[in-house]
């Protein structure tokens, strides 16, 4: 079974409407996706997996690199995202399957894969279990590739960090619903990284694969962009007790009090792993 968040929310229409919309308007899931699938080296592939691939962003990433022969099977959990994807995405190399990341095994024949991308999602999943399953499917050689938030992971591009202090949406909708709104933000206590590097690789070696590369790259945005983001219903703020209307007249007022054209910088964890053997 996937961790019971995994699909809630996520199959819900109106937050997978918005979620593909996001996907189209501002580049921050087509430039990561693309990222990974340059990275899965897919010109000689034959079957590629987009592994929580949602409404389909990465899924054309892959398309995009992987030869006119290969195959892609996109595997997400939440119908509702792949509802949309069958509707935005056509392309007759691609195949959709609806079923939790952990049962990836059941879906594909052993060592059929020649690369596994899974963008923006592995943190979400039941990591040991999802590891064990990709393992079984790929090539000898082939590679999983995918990457985590920097927030997960523990880490913070050089960028980031010099950012921080500057203003955030996060922070002013934080102000905005204490002010306003009577919201008591939970009490702020240092949490380790729910997947770091050390784990990561721990997880992936009782797998059976290794580590290639590893790299924390900055994602470059603006404060539209990341207004665009805090309106999908799963990724508004604050939690706690609010209707989505009401998040969104926060959101509102804190956006009011940005320049939409304000850099903004995010930080993410990239592995490429490798089931050992030859590669092609
Ligand atoms: C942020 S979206 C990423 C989608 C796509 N890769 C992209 O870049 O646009 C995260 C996706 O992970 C899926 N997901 C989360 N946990 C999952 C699991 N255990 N098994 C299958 N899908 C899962 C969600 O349903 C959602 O579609």
């Amino acid at each position: 079974m996937a961790p019971l968040d995994a699909v809630l929310g996520w199959d819900e229409d109106s937050n997978a409407e918005a979620y593909s919309a996001f996907t189209r308007d501002f580049p921050m899931y087509s430039a990561t996706s693309r990222d990974l699938a340059h990275r899965a080296r897919l010109a000689d592939s034959r079957l590629v997996v987009d592994l929580c691939g949602g409404a389909g962003a990465t899924a054309e990433a892959i398309l995009a690199l992987a030869p006119a022969t290969a195959r892609v099977l996109s595997l997400d959990a939440a119908a509702a995202m792949q509802r949309v994807g069958r509707r935005t995405v056509s392309d007759p190399r691609l195949t959709w399957v609806t079923a939790p990341a952990e049962d990836l095994a059941a879906h594909i024949d052993m060592g059929s894969a020649d690369a596994v991308v899974c963008n923006s999602a592995i943190w979400k999943t039941d990591v040991p279990r999802v590891f064990a399953a990709v393992r079984r499917v790929l090539r000898p050689g082939g590679r999983l590739v995918f990457n985590i938030g920097g927030g997960f992971a523990g880490v913070r591009h050089p960028e980031e960090e010099a950012a921080r202090g500057t203003l955030s949406l996060n922070s002013l909708i934080h102000q905005i619903a204490t002010r306003d709104h009577g919201y008591a933000p939970p009490v702020a206590e240092p949490v380790p990284p729910k997947l770091s590097l050390a784990a990561l690789t721990a997880h992936l070696a009782v797998a059976g694969m290794n580590v290639l590369d590893t790299e924390v790259v900055a994602q470059h945005g603006t404060m539209a962009e990341k207004r665009a983001w805090l309106s999908i219903p799963l990724f508004a703020r604050p939690e706690g007790d609010f209707t989505h209307a009401q998040r969104m007249r926060i959101l509102a007022d804190a956006y009011a009090l940005t320049t939409p054209q304000t850099p903004t910088v995010t930080s993410w964890l990239v592995v490429t792993a490798q089931r050992p053997g030859e590669e092609r």
